[in-house]
């Protein structure tokens, strides 16, 4: 992506006037959506929600797919194109094609990540990974991976190895991996998701923030020296965007989880790590978030904390739009910045136009 300054340049010039001049407060918070639904027909209001604008996006699960998926895929895009919100730019759609056991499509990587850091050649292994997921995102007119996974495991079986989801304990050769999945995806024209940021790597295996809140002893000066090494090689190889965690990790936030937390993506991620592109939660209604309200509540207080897309992962329309609505409701009473929320939407709106630009599937 690095490829595409020139044009992101131009983009947010371009995007700053629109946005001053056009969307609504409801169409902006829509760019900040992503939503998702159960099966394999997809709910007749999401083309009118599309339509509307209030559409950022839409996760798919392994649900969701069958031989129609593609088609399903291009039509949203087309209806969102031919409608007066258009807003220049594809929808983000996306899955997780992990590698392994986790794929949500047919096809790559059939390795686990586990097996890449494993083999004796782990950064073309990774790079061959990389390549495989953008061909199964592209068989599905996808254009956006929640992945790879850069949490550094600990112990054997604990919550990434139990599913091969690590590259390695080794921090470094997590790094290489990592950074040569995101090239070689990214490069082909996909967008590229690193997660859990700061890592999840010394959670053990029943510590899953989908389910139960966690929290993470390990020092700062630990997961400075070992779970954030393979985010200074992804970023330093362009990556496009970084998934916080839902873990506590009370060494350097003791009140917020790190999606929740200004002090990780704003001071960590942002500010000493350097990433300037966009942030995507993971799942809104995850169990690990009980503390913190209702999807609604939760997703204005990631947005407030640096967070700019939000993932409605439960499966149901109406969680995006209670979402939307919320973000919107939160901007006219002035308890989400506007200032802050156009950077953020600037951000979101740039990642998208390179994909329209450089990356030819996935924009119709
Ligand atoms: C970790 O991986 C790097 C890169 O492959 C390698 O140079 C280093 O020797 C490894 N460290 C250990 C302790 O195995
Ligand atoms: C983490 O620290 C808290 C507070 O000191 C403690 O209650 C908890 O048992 C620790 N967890 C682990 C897994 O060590
Ligand atoms: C869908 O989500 C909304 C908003 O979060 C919730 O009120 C509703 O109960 C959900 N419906 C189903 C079928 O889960």
């Amino acid at each position: 992506m690095l490829k595409m300054k020139f044009t992101s340049t131009l983009t947010l010039a371009f995007l700053h006037l629109a946005l001053a001049h056009g969307a609504s407060v409801q169409v902006q918070a829509g760019y900040h959506v992503i939503y998702s639904y159960s099966g394999t027909t997809p709910p007749t209001e999401l083309t009118s929600l599309i339509q509307q604008g209030l559409v950022g996006g839409i996760l798919l699960f392994g649900d969701n797919v069958d031989d129609n998926l593609p088609s399903h895929v291009a039509n949203w895009q087309s209806s969102y194109k031919a409608s007066a919100t258009y807003a220049g730019s594809p929808l983000l759609i996306m899955t997780d094609q992990e590698g392994g056991q986790v794929r949500r499509l047919p096809g790559g990587p059939t390795s686990s990540e586990k097996a890449i850091g494993m083999s004796s050649t782990p950064e073309s292994a990774a790079k061959q990974a990389g390549s495989q997921a953008a061909s199964a995102l592209g068989a599905y007119n996808m254009n956006t991976n929640l992945a790879p996974v850069l949490d550094v495991f600990r112990t054997p079986g604990d919550f990434d190895d139990q599913y091969g989801r690590s590259y390695s304990d080794n921090a470094t050769l997590a790094g290489l991996c990592s950074a040569a999945f995101v090239t070689a995806q990214q490069s082909a024209g996909y967008i590229a998701t690193a997660k859990h940021f700061p890592g999840l790597g010394s959670a053990s295996s029943s510590q899953n923030t989908d389910e139960v809140p966690v929290t993470l002893n390990a020092s700062i000066d630990e997961i400075r020296a070992v779970d954030e090494v393979p985010y200074v090689s992804a970023i330093a190889a362009g990556l496009d965007m970084v998934m916080p965690s839902w873990a506590l990790y009370p060494d350097f936030d003791d009140q917020y989880p790190a999606g929740l937390s200004q002090k990780w993506i704003q001071e960590e991620l942002r500010g000493r790590l350097g990433f300037k592109g966009v942030t995507i939660s993971d799942a809104i209604e995850a169990g690990g978030l009980k503390a913190f309200g209702e999807d609604t509540n939760r997703a204005v207080l990631a947005v407030g904390a640096g967070m700019d897309i939000i993932l409605a992962a439960a499966q149901n329309a109406t969680q995006g739009q209670a979402i939307v609505g919320a973000l919107a409701d939160a901007l006219t009473a002035g308890s989400l910045k506007q200032s802050d929320f156009d950077a953020s939407t600037n951000r979101i709106l740039a990642l998208r136009e390179s994909l329209g630009t450089n990356k030819s599937v996935g924009f119709m």
